[in-house]
C-alpha cells in the first residue's frame, strides 16, 4: 500500500474495464487519480465509486485539443502529472477483403495517434516539472502476431510495442520511464463485443469463441482487470526506474519473448 502516494496519475480509457481497475488499484495505492474518458458520465461515475482523490476528465485521445484540454485539467486538479497509462483502444475484426478504410483510420487514430499524442503531452508537462515520470502503454498479446480476422487492431499494437521502444529510448534522459504491457485475454465489456463480432464473421453460437479461446490460455482462465494491476502498480513506482522500453507479456502463459 501506498507505494505511489502523493503521485498524480491520468489513466485513459479508465471508465471501465481494465483502466477501471488501474485506476482503483493506484487509487488504493495513494495516487490521485484522473479517470480519462471519452464516456464523461461513466468516467464520473467511476470516480464517485472509487471516491477519495478520483476524478473525471473528459478526454477523446482522438482529439489533440482534447488532451492537451485534459492535461490542464489534471495539472490543475493535481498540481502536477507523474504517471500516464495510455489505456484507452478500440478493437475491430474483418476479413482482409472487407476491412474498411474508416475502420483503419479509426483504430489508428485512437490506438496508434492516439497513445503518441497523449504521451507527448503528458511527457512534455513531466520535462517542464523536471521531475521525470512514467509512462505505461497498453500493448496486447495482438502486438506480438497478427491474427486471421484482426490485422488493423494487431497492427496497432504492434505499433504501440515499438513507439515504445523509441518513446523509452528518447525519455530517458528526462527521466521518463516507457514501458508497456501485453495483456493476453482478459474479461469484461470488450469481450462481449469481441465475442459478438467472432459470431457473425466465423459462424459460432453466442459464447462459443471465448470458450476456445479460454481453453488455449496455459493458466486455464480469462484475465481479469486485477491480474494486470501489480504490473502497472511496478512499472509506475520507483521500482521501475531502471527499466527502459520493455513491453511486459501479462497474459497467463500465451507468449514468450
Ligand atoms: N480485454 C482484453 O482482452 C485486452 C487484451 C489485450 C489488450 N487489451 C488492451 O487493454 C486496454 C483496455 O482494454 P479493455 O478491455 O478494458 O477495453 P474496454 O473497451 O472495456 O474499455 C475501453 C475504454 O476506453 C474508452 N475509450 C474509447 N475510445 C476512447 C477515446 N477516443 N478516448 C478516450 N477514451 C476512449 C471507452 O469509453 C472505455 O471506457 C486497451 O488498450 C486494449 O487494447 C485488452
Amino acid at each position: 500500500m501506498n507505494r505511489l502516494a502523493g503521485k498524480s496519475a491520468l489513466i485513459t480509457g479508465a471508465a471501465r474495464g481494465i483502466g477501471l481497475g488501474f485506476a482503483k488499484a493506484f487509487a488504493a495505492e495513494g495516487a490521485t487519480v484522473a479517470i480519462g474518458d471519452i464516456n464523461v458520465d461513466a468516467a464520473r461515475a467511476a470516480a464517485e465509486d472509487i471516491g477519495g482523490t478520483a476524478y473525471p476528465v473528459a478526454l477523446d485521445v482522438a482529439d489533440q485539443a482534447s488532451i492537451d484540454a485534459a492535461i490542464v485539467t489534471v495539472v490543475a486538479q493535481a498540481g502536477k502529472i507523474d504517471i500516464l497509462i495510455n489505456n484507452a483502444a478500440l478493437f475491430d475484426a474483418a476479413e482482409t477483403v472487407d476491412i474498411t478504410r474508416e475502420s483503419f483510420e479509426r483504430l489508428y487514430a485512437v490506438n496508434v495517434a492516439g497513445t503518441l499524442f497523449t504521451m507527448q503531452a503528458a511527457a512534455r508537462q513531466m520535462i517542464a516539472q523536471g521531475h521525470g515520470g512514467k509512462i505505461i502503454n497498453m500493448a496486447s498479446q495482438a502486438g506480438r502476431r497478427g491474427e486471421s480476422l484482426v490485422l488493423v487492431y494487431c497492427s496497432t499494437k504492434a505499433a504501440v510495442i515499438s513507439m515504445t521502444q523509441s518513446a523509452g529510448l528518447n525519455l530517458i534522459k528526462h527521466d521518463i520511464n516507457v514501458n508497456a504491457i501485453a495483456p493476453g485475454v482478459v474479461d469484461g465489456e470488450h469481450w462481449v463485443h469481441v465475442d459478438a463480432m467472432f459470431a457473425k464473421l466465423e459462424g459460432k453460437a453466442p459464447g462459443q469463441k471465448k470458450a476456445e479461446v479460454e481453453a488455449g490460455v496455459p493458466a486455464g482462465r480469462f484475465a481479469v482487470p486485477e491480474d494486470l494491476t501489480g504490473m502497472a502498480v511496478f512499472l509506475a513506482s520507483s521500482d521501475s526506474d531502471y527499466i527502459v522500453s520493455q513491453t511486459y507479456n501479462v497474459d497467463g502463459g500465451q507468449w514468450m519473448s
